[in-house]
C-alpha cells in the first residue's frame, strides 16, 4: 500500500469485487521461501455481499473455503470439501436453516461443522464433520481468525466509530487482487524511501515507526509536507494486511482508509479497502483521494507483481523503518522451536 498521501494524474482502472484486476503472476525464485501466513484478523466478504442464505466459494490461505450465511443472519465459514466423497460446498450447496447441505449426497452440516443429517442413512459417521473457522462480523465485515493451529482470536476487532457518524461520509469501497504476499503488501507502508521513487514524491518523506507497549500495534506516522497536496499520515497497523490509515489535510480535514486482507495464497492477495472522509471535505476529497489511493496501488503494482520475497534482506543503515518492520513481523509466525513442540 502507499502513495496515500499524495494525489496522482495516472489512471488505474477502479475495479469491485464482481471484477479482478488481470495478474501478473509474482515470480517466485528458487532460492527463495515466501512466508507462510500470519497469524491474526483476515477479511472475507464485505457484510452486504453475503445475503442471508447465499452460499459462495472463498479463496483464503491457500485452501478451498465455502462461506455462507444462515437464515438467522450468520456468517459461517468452513472448509470446502465435503467429507463424504469431497464435492465442494461452494459450488450448489444450499443453506437449510443454519445449516449448509451437500450439492453430492444431501448431507447436511451445521454451523459447527456436525453432520447432521444424511438423507439416506440414520447412523451419522463420527468423522462426518467440516472445519469450522472463527468469524465475526463488524464495521460492515465478515473477518477470519487465522492461525496455523487454529487456536481461537488472541485479540479483539478494532472499532471504527466514524462508520455510521454522521460527520464522515457514506463509505466508499475498492478491491483489488494484488500479487504478493500478506506480508510483503504490509511492509509497503514502513517503507519511506519508495514513497520518493515509486510514487514521486520529491523527497523521502521524514517517517517514525513504533511499536505500542503490548508489542502488537505497530504505528507509522509520515510527514508528507512538502507533497503536492500535504498531509500527516499515521497508520495503524493490527496485525500484517490490517491497518487503519488516517490522513489529516488540516484542521477537521481528514480521511480515514480501513484496510483488511483476504490471503488467497503466498502469491495473492485480495484487499479491501474502506474510505470514509469527513463530510466538510466530501466534495473537494471524497472520490479524488480514493482515486489518488487507487493510483497510488498503481504504482506499487509493477514492483509486487515481479518482486520476490526476500527472508534475509540486505538491509543498510538508513533502513530502520523497515528493520522494525521486520522484527515486529515475526510474532505473527510460529516459531521453529513453537512447531517442534506442538508437533
Ligand atoms: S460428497 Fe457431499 S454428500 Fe456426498
Ligand atoms: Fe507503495
Amino acid at each position: 500500500m502507499g502513495g496515500l498521501a499524495v494525489l496522482y494524474n495516472r489512471q488505474l482502472p477502479m475495479i469491485n469485487s464482481e471484477q479482478s484486476m488481470s495478474i501478473v503472476d509474482a515470480c517466485e525464485s528458487r532460492t527463495n521461501v515466501t512466508p507462510e501466513f500470519p497469524m491474526g484478523w483476515f477479511s472475507v466478504s464485505r457484510s452486504h455481499e453475503l445475503h442471508v442464505g447465499e452460499v459462495k466459494p472463498v479463496q483464503a490461505f491457500d485452501r478451498e473455503l465455502v462461506l455462507y450465511r444462515t437464515r438467522s443472519g450468520v456468517p459461517v465459514l468452513q472448509d470446502a470439501y465435503c467429507p463424504h466423497l469431497g464435492a465442494h460446498l461452494g459450488h450448489g450447496g444450499r443453506v437449510v436453516g443454519e445449516s449448509v447441505r451437500c450439492p453430492f449426497h444431501g448431507w447436511r452440516f451445521g454451523a459447527g461443522g456436525k453432520c447432521e443429517e444424511i438423507p439416506y442413512c440414520d447412523e451419522i459417521p463420527e468423522r462426518a464433520r467440516l472445519r469450522t473457522w472463527h468469524t465475526e462480523e463488524k464495521n460492515g465485515e465478515v473477518y477470519v481468525w487465522y492461525h496455523p493451529e487454529n487456536t481461537g482470536p488472541q485479540w479483539e476487532l478494532p472499532d471504527l466509530p466514524e462508520l455510521g457518524d454522521p460527520n464522515w461520509t457514506v463509505p466508499r469501497y475498492a478491491e483489488f487482487l494484488v500479487p504478493a504476499h500478506v506480508q510483503d503488501i504490509a511492509e509497503n507502508s514502513c517503507d519511506p524511501v519508495h514513497f520518493q521513487y515509486v510514487h514521486r514524491q520529491p523527497d523521502v518523506p521524514p517517517s517514525e515507526v513504533t511499536v505500542e507497549e503490548n508489542g502488537r500495534i505497530l504505528h507509522l506516522r509520515s510527514d508528507a509536507s512538502n507533497a503536492p497536496i500535504p498531509s500527516q499520515l499515521h497508520a495503524a497497523v493490527f496485525n500484517p494486511g490490517f491497518a487503519l490509515v488516517r490522513n489529516s489535510y488540516g484542521p477537521g480535514a481528514e480521511m480515514i482508509v480501513y484496510n483488511s486482507a483476504q490471503p488467497v495464497n503466498r502469491h495473492e492477495t485480495r484487499m479491501r479497502w474502506t474510505l470514509t472522509v469527513r463530510r466538510e471535505i466530501e466534495d473537494l476529497a471524497g472520490d479524488d483521494v480514493m482515486q489518488g489511493i487507487i493510483n497510488g496501488l498503481g504504482d506499487d503494482y509493477p514492483i509486487w507483481a515481479n518482486k520476490v520475497h526476500k527472508h534475509r534482506p540486505v538491509f543498510c543503515k538508513e533502513d530502520k523503518t523497515l528493520v522494525l518492520f521486520r522484527k515486529w513481523v515475526r510474532q505473527f509466525y510460529l516459531t521453529e522451536k513453537d512447531k517442534r513442540e506442538i508437533a
